[in-house]
């Protein structure tokens, strides 16, 4: 089946014949008084509505667990949250500031080390110690858009016996499949465009592997941050128009970069595979589609300033995902907490702008864009 159909028709037998799920408030479950349990006995470990949520998950990954968490930091915490005292995970410099926050600040007082690394396709075999017990993956990067050999990490990481995570928020299971390329766990910010609306925090983890899903089902249970009833239910509607709501905002992406590629007052404009050749290739051969993010930076002379407050479309905001368009600074709003050198050497410029493209009309988003370069001159 495909993914736009497996997205609306995963769930379908409900109570009454209602063609939508219903959402169980219940906090807690009546108990067999001989056995003392149930199928349900008390949210926080599992509830019907969170179960549904988690069925669509897995099944719109071809995995065979999801879970669902109450943001994408916590499913990412619960992923990094497999390591150990005196474990080590290789992440990408230029990973999530949320994700650098919590290898930056939380992972040392659990004895874990974060070792981050200017450009994971530069990593060799000399790179594993026996304390590598991880690689965190974001392909494409933010807001770079550079691109991850998906395939050649998970081989070089397993050799070392270390697992491999991907941060699959900028490309869904609708463009690309990380477990298929060898990946153990797939971490997701759903606030993106699983939820689509930039009106739901969510995460989600996804895995092949049995022991995996043990120890992030115990993260959920032991820790607590899980998605509730209600927000699984919206989940699971948004969910509907992932394909088809992500669809045209790729659509509109593509047109905006060719349109910036083409315009004298743009200098640079980043989208994957833009780098180079090796890594339009490995994107091509990972992933079905560039998503909907580019990046790009004014010609000299233009005021970034003045272009982004004469804009009418684009919020000046961060996230991404939503039907809405959104543009941002990195180097100051979601890449802050990297130092200057940290972020000049991942290619993060003061002056980069990052615009997640919503599904708004592509010729009203390309004349926006225009009459704001032509007011920032
Ligand atoms: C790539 C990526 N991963 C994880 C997160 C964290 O997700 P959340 O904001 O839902 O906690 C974000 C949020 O911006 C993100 O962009």
């Amino acid at each position: 089946m495909q993914i736009e159909t497996t997205a609306v028709q995963a769930l379908r037998e409900h109570e009454h014949g209602a063609v939508v799920p219903p959402i169980h408030l219940a906090s807690t479950f009546r108990l067999n008084p001989a056995t003392e349990d149930g199928p349900f006995a008390y949210q926080r470990g599992a509830n019907p509505t969170r179960a549904q949520l988690e069925t669509v998950l897995a099944a719109i990954e071809g995995a065979r667990h999801g879970f669902a968490f109450a943001s994408g930091m916590a499913a990412t915490a619960a992923a990094l949250g497999l390591l150990s005292h005196g474990d080590e995970v290789i992440l990408s410099a230029t990973v999530y500031g949320g994700t650098f926050r919590f290898v930056d600040q939380v992972l040392p007082g659990r004895g874990v080390t974060g070792r981050f690394v200017p450009d994971l396709g530069d990593l060799t075999e000399e790179d594993f110690t026996p304390a590598t017990r991880m690689v965190f993956v974001e392909t494409p990067a933010n807001p770079t858009l550079r691109i991850t050999d998906l395939r050649r990490i998970a081989e070089l990481a397993h050799r070392h016996g270390a697992l491999v995570v991907v941060d699959n928020t900028f490309m869904t299971p609708v463009l690309q499949r990380p477990l298929a390329l060898g990946a153990d766990l797939v971490v997701q910010s759903a606030t993106k465009y699983l939820a689509g609306h930039s009106d739901l925090l969510a995460g989600v983890v996804t895995t092949d592997r049995d022991d995996v899903a043990e120890a992030i089902a115990l993260a959920q249970k032991a820790l607590g941050g899980v998605l509730s009833p209600i927000d699984s239910y919206r989940l699971i509607q948004d969910i509907k128009t992932l394909p088809l709501r992500l669809g045209r905002q790729q659509a509109n992406t593509v047109a905006i970069a060719e349109h910036l590629r083409g315009h004298d007052a743009v200098a640079r404009v980043l989208t994957p595979g833009s780098h180079d050749d090796v890594e339009a290739a490995v994107h091509d051969s990972q992933a079905s589609g560039p998503g909907a993010v580019v990046s790009f930076e004014l010609a000299e002379g233009v005021d970034d300033v003045a272009f982004l407050r004469a804009l009418t479309i684009p919020a000046f905001a961060v996230s991404l995902g939503g039907v809405e368009s959104l543009i941002c600074r990195p180097a100051t709003m979601t890449h802050e907490a990297m130092t200057p050198e940290d972020r000049a050497g991942a290619g993060i410029t003061d002056s980069l702008l990052r615009l997640a493209v919503g599904i708004e009309h592509e010729d009203d988003l390309i004349a926006d864009l225009d009459a704001a370069l032509a007011a920032a001159r």
